[in-house]
């Protein structure tokens, strides 16, 4: 019993020294492409949640490295075959009508340089695995996703910042992470989603139970959703843990439909959020434990729900100020 116990501690202090480390080596990646200290340092032990599993989520890490300054640019390394890493530098952005979309291969790293934005340009992950995009700020994308991620496995989208305004209407920008089409193995983690009305969406249409029940696995942690409308994320026929996530004035939060289900723990809801975990068909069923409500209501039905990767949990008393400095393009 006591050895257990002790072992128990020191495994959560090891992951916890591994996750704090993580931010580092990101850091002292810059310009550099050779790819064996690349190796070295992007590590598969810096990604948790679902996108550890399945053999990890390693990017571009075993490839070079090379540097996007344009649209062009950055197109034409996203397409590349091949382990890759791109980092992105200075402001990219379309002044299309609707959102250029950028399509991104398997085996890619994408990480943003100090000040780097794409703007009405997103990012689209379709059919393809292991994928990183790191450290980005993505804005304003008209009529498509921020990040679309589909048919896709062992993604893990990290350190973003993701946004558009609440002055168009709910469909003129469409999602910011959207996951859909029975996608498996995703972290989406330390990302601030802001001033949007349809955040995220986790499978995307009742009748497509054929293809995603048993799949659509998601891991949502430390991420920052503030000043957003809905879809915080909205989940369908997957299975989903959300854990250390900080609301501030989100309207609808956590909704779990279509049968799917989500192990939701320690999260912090302030401000005016108001339905903090709820399914909106009935159908939706949420293991919960140590969320702070706030204002915002708890209605959903109980289910059972572990994980198989290991993570420690924040208390949630620590979750406001340890999300809000964390999260967002911040590495
Ligand atoms: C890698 O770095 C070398 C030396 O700085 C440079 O000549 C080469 O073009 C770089 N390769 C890529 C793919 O960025
Ligand atoms: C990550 O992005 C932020 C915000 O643009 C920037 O301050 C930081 O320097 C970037 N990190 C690296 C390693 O370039
Ligand atoms: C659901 O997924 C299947 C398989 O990809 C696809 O053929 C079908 O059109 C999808 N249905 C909807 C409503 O998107």
């Amino acid at each position: 019993m006591l050895f257990s116990s002790l072992v128990k501690s020191l495994t959560l202090a090891l992951l916890a020294t591994k996750s704090v480390v993580s931010a580092i080596p990101i850091a002292s990646q810059d310009g550099d492409n050779d790819s064996s200290s690349l190796t070295k340092r992007a590590s598969a032990g810096s990604v948790f949640g679902y996108a550890s599993l399945n053999g990890g989520t390693t990017g571009g890490a075993s490839g070079k490295s090379v540097t996007a300054t344009s649209l062009k640019e950055l197109e034409s390394y996203c397409a590349q075959s091949g382990a890759l890493t791109i980092y992105v530098s200075g402001s990219i952005s379309s002044s299309g009508s609707s959102g250029y979309t950028v399509k991104v291969a398997s085996d890619k790293s994408i990480i943003g340089k100090s000040g780097a934005s794409l703007t009405n340009v997103g990012l689209s992950l379709d059919g393809v695995s292991n994928v990183i995009i790191q450290n980005l700020s993505i804005s304003k994308v008209i009529g498509t996703d921020a990040v679309r991620v589909q048919k896709s496995k062992n993604i893990w989208l990290d350190h973003l910042d993701v946004s558009s305004d609440q002055n168009h209407g709910k469909d003129y920008y469409d999602g910011l992470i959207d996951i859909t089409h029975a996608c498996d193995y995703v972290t989406v983690s330390y990302v601030h989603f802001h001033d949007h009305e349809k955040t995220s969406l986790v499978g995307h249409s009742d009748t497509n139970g054929s293809e995603d029940t048993g799949h659509l696995t998601v891991t949502f942690a430390y991420n920052f959703w503030e000043n957003l409308n809905s879809r915080g994320p909205s989940l369908r026929f997957g299975t989903s843990h959300i854990y250390n996530n900080y609301y501030d004035n989100m309207g609808d939060c956590i909704n779990v439909r279509k049968g799917a289900k989500a192990l939701v723990e320690n999260n912090v809801f302030a401000g005016s959020s108001s339905k903090g975990l709820y399914s909106v068909d009935g159908t939706g069923k949420a293991q919960a434990s140590g969320n702070d409500f706030g204002k915002a209501s708890d209605s959903i039905g109980s289910t059972t729900l572990s994980m198989k990767y290991k993570y420690s949990l924040k208390n949630a008393g620590d979750v406001a100020s340890y999300v809000k400095s964390n999260a967002g393009a911040i590495l």
